[in-house]
């Protein structure tokens, strides 16, 4: 590991809304010397890592970054919007917004082994990303979201399951500004940076995102299906206080459909099912008890107010057995 990936022992952990600022406060400076009168391009998911980096950015050098927001059309519900609403009308960033859905999900169509489906995903947004890119003029540096456990562990969980990265022949210099900080001190900083508590505290989210949770082929209905699910037990979540409590906790939409019964008529409909877990490092994790109350209030939305769905199951596994991803 080179020096300049290397934490000093003697930086402080970032805990306070003080220490979040002295960091700001050094890395605009730092940025702004890096950078000088150049340009920045950045990927920008909407993740925690990319949205502080952007923000950092924005700060440092504003209209000489450029962010591309790529829809993969696998985003959970709202989650493009907030992204263009916090980063373009907010801060006024330069954001190049791109609804690639009918590209991604043109290319996926049929196919339903998880590897080959992860594969198509991350290396179609290597494809639109570098198209995007290569219609910008002067630009010399590539923003990226690497934290510190990117580096400890570069055979970690991301770089485990994301295929691909940004393409060899972009020579760009990197600017990565929080490569020396952990998870909760990116979340300090992002939260002092003023950006929203729900995009600076959301639970993780897959890069293929949603495509890992259309088991098997994905469908267009399938996958609405599944956002809609999703979106009513993030929202119950929220109001039951588990939301900031529990790791993770997502539906998952099955290719399997079984028998029910809507408004007296005989409906042939897939199931929902909820995962929710705890877990430190994402290699072991185990289930969030819920209350009954609470799931039975998610199951009567989800299955009134979602079209396709006419049962909700509750994951009991941990993991190990079950992955907490189904795919
Ligand atoms: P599993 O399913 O392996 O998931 O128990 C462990 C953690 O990793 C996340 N995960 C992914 N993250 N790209 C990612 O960026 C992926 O392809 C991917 N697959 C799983 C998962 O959400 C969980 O937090």
């Amino acid at each position: 590991m080179s020096d300049n990936n290397k934490r000093p022992e003697s930086m402080e952990r970032i805990t306070t809304p003080e220490l979040a600022q002295a960091f700001i406060d050094e890395q605009v400076k730092a940025l702004r010397e890096q950078i000088g009168d150049g340009n920045v391009l950045l990927a920008l998911s909407g993740g925690v890592d990319s949205s502080v980096v952007a923000a950092l950015l924005i700060k440092a050098v504003g209209k000489q970054l450029t962010c591309i927001h790529v829809n993969h059309g696998l985003m959970r519900k709202g989650e493009s919007e907030q992204v263009i609403e916090v980063f373009r009308n907010q801060l006024g960033a330069n954001l190049i917004y791109i609804d690639a859905t009918d590209r991604f999900l043109d290319k996926l169509a049929g196919v339903s082994d998880p590897e080959q489906k992860r594969k198509i995903i991350g290396g179609e947004f290597i494809e639109v990303f570098d198209e995007e890119a290569a219609k910008l003029e002067n630009i010399g540096f590539l923003g990226q979201g690497t934290i510190y456990p990117d580096i400890l562990e570069s055979d970690g969980i991301k770089a485990h399951h994301n295929v691909g990265g940004l393409p060899e022949e972009v020579k760009l210099e990197l600017v990565e500004p929080v490569k020396l900080l952990f998870k909760d001190e990116v979340r300090v900083v992002g939260h002092e940076l003023g950006l929203p508590d729900s995009m600076v505290y959301r639970q993780p989210f897959p890069g293929p995102g949603l495509g890992v949770r259309c088991v098997g082929a994905i469908t267009r209905d399938r996958l609405a299906a599944l956002r809609e699910s999703d979106a009513i037990l993030r929202e119950e979540f929220e109001k039951a206080g588990l939301a900031g409590k529990v790791w993770q906790y997502f539906t998952v939409v099955p290719d399997f459909k079984s028998t029910g019964i809507k408004d007296g008529k005989r409906a042939w409909e897939w199931p929902a099912i909820i995962r929710a877990v705890n877990t430190k490092d994402a290699m072991t994790a185990t289930i969030e008890h819920v209350d009954w109350e609470v799931l039975d209030k998610i199951t009567k939305r989800i299955t009134s107010e979602v079209p396709g769905i006419n049962r909700v199951l509750y994951d009991l596994t941990p993991k190990p057995t079950g992955t907490i991803e189904f795919e």
